[in-house]
């Protein structure tokens, strides 16, 4: 039931009387385990209530470009990136026309062209007006842009003729996300941009693993740790700015996606793994995950019931190394490969006995104590080790350390300084 646990949703309603069974869709979202955030138009809102919409999302509801409110706690940017995916449902002949022509002169359009996820559009509509060839334009327009479709369906409409142009049902929505869900949602950007041709790292590529792993023990419980990806998403962000093609592969987390990154969501710690794999080669890996260092053996299928007797044993199993898999790479091994030590004593002892196990080129060691705050927090102190021996930064914000993390891997790269 759970088949899109932990993903985010942000649901564009357009003003078409379809927008009624949107309701229902939001409820069938939520029930598979999804977050939604909803979009009205100024047109939705003749047809469903911005109330009702919140109560079935648990969420406010986004109506106004320029609300002050709005903007202060997520600006239309964040929102329009914080999501996995865009749904717009119902999408109408108006909101379709102004996607294709790049117009943005309210919320739900300019979220629309400022997103840098893909879009999932369920056209409804009058059937002249999904017939006119001026639909039809916009369409394959949409299509050739990257937007994903489904429906409309054929059938009675409310203005009672009959003919293709009646939005979709919601559990086919439900399905046409999963599909999209399924596949890289993220737009590529053109050549050239997301690799700028100036910075640091221009025309390098790098991969970064970041946030926890989630390795289920039965359909509802999971282990975890307390990893909020703040750091590894700071580390993505500071080498995309740095002219880098980044691929960020993230375990759950509530941290915003970073601008101008492809972002790769994974659960589990083979997950991860997976993505790393088809995300190089690069130029450099960093390995920023709390990766979960073992899973339960078996995952039970069913809820594992609280019986009479004793609780039950949980044999566990290593999960692969993915740092030191890469490390050791015989072809295709990154130039630079990063790895994290986070510990909670001995911190710069065990960080040299990780540099020399792993393989890696150089470990960003820092102390996880609770007394630190480091968890969740948004400073660090870090210690650097590589061949030539360790250096100490003062205590950082984390965009800071990620900021001169990215400068030392371009010096490393270009020889300029030993790791
Ligand atoms: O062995 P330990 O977990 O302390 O090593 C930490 C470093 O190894 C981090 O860079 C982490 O991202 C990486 N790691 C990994 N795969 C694992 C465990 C750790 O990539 N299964």
């Amino acid at each position: 039931m759970a088949g899109l646990s932990g993903k985010r949703v942000l649901l564009v309603i357009g003003g078409g009387i379809a927008a009624y069974k949107t309701l229902d869709l939001i409820r069938r979202l939520r029930e598979r385990g999804a977050g939604v955030r909803a979009v009205l138009t100024r047109a939705a809102e003749q047809l469903v209530t911005p109330l009702s919409v919140a109560s079935l999302t648990g969420a406010k509801v986004h109506q106004d470009l320029f609300s002050l409110t709005d903007e202060a706690e997520m600006g239309h940017i964040e929102l329009s990136r914080a999501a996995d995916l865009v749904v717009i449902a119902p999408a109408t002949a108006d909101l379709l026309a102004k996607v294709a022509h790049g117009l943005a002169n309210d919320l739900a359009s300019t979220i629309l062209l400022a997103t840098d996820k893909k879009a999932l559009a369920a056209p409804a509509m009058n059937l002249r007006m999904w017939l006119h060839p001026a639909t039809q334009r916009n369409i394959a327009r949409l299509r050739e842009d990257g937007m994903l479709f489904v429906g409309p369906d054929e059938g009675e409409m409310a203005c009672g003729e009959f003919g293709p142009g009646r939005m979709s049902e919601p559990l086919a929505i439900v399905a046409a996300i999963e599909t999209a869900l399924a596949n890289e949602t993220a737009l590529p950007l053109p050549a050239g941009i997301g690799a700028r041709s100036t910075g640091i790292l221009a025309g390098k590529t790098v991969v970064v693993t970041s946030g926890p792993t989630h390795e289920p023990i039965d359909p509802v419980r999971y282990i975890a740790n307390r990893s909020s990806g703040k750091q590894g998403h700071a580390i993505a962000r500071a080498a995309a700015e740095a002219g880098a093609r980044v691929t960020l592969v993230s375990g759950p987390v509530s941290v915003p996606d970073p601008a101008g990154v492809s972002v790769v969501r994974v659960e589990t710690a083979r997950d991860m793994q997976r993505a790393v794999e088809a995300a190089l080669p690069a130029d450099i890996f960093v390995a920023a995950a709390a990766v979960a260092d073992w899973r339960v053996e078996a995952e039970a299928r069913g809820k594992i019931k609280k019986g009479a007797d004793r609780p039950p044993t949980l044999p566990l199993v290593e999960n692969p190394d993915i740092l030191a898999a890469v490390s050791k790479m015989r072809a295709g091994r990154p130039r630079l490969v990063v790895g994290f030590a986070a510990e909670t004593e001995q911190v710069v002892d065990h960080a040299k006995a990780k540099l020399a196990r792993k393989g890696c080129d150089l470990i960003v060691a820092n102390d996880v104590s609770p007394a630190s705050g480091v968890m969740g927090g948004a400073r660090n102190t870090v210690h650097l080790v590589g061949a030539s021996g360790v250096e100490s930064w003062p205590e950082l914000d984390k965009d800071e350390v990620a900021r001169r993390l990215v400068a030392r891997m371009a010096g490393l790269l270009q020889g300029h300084v030993r790791s």
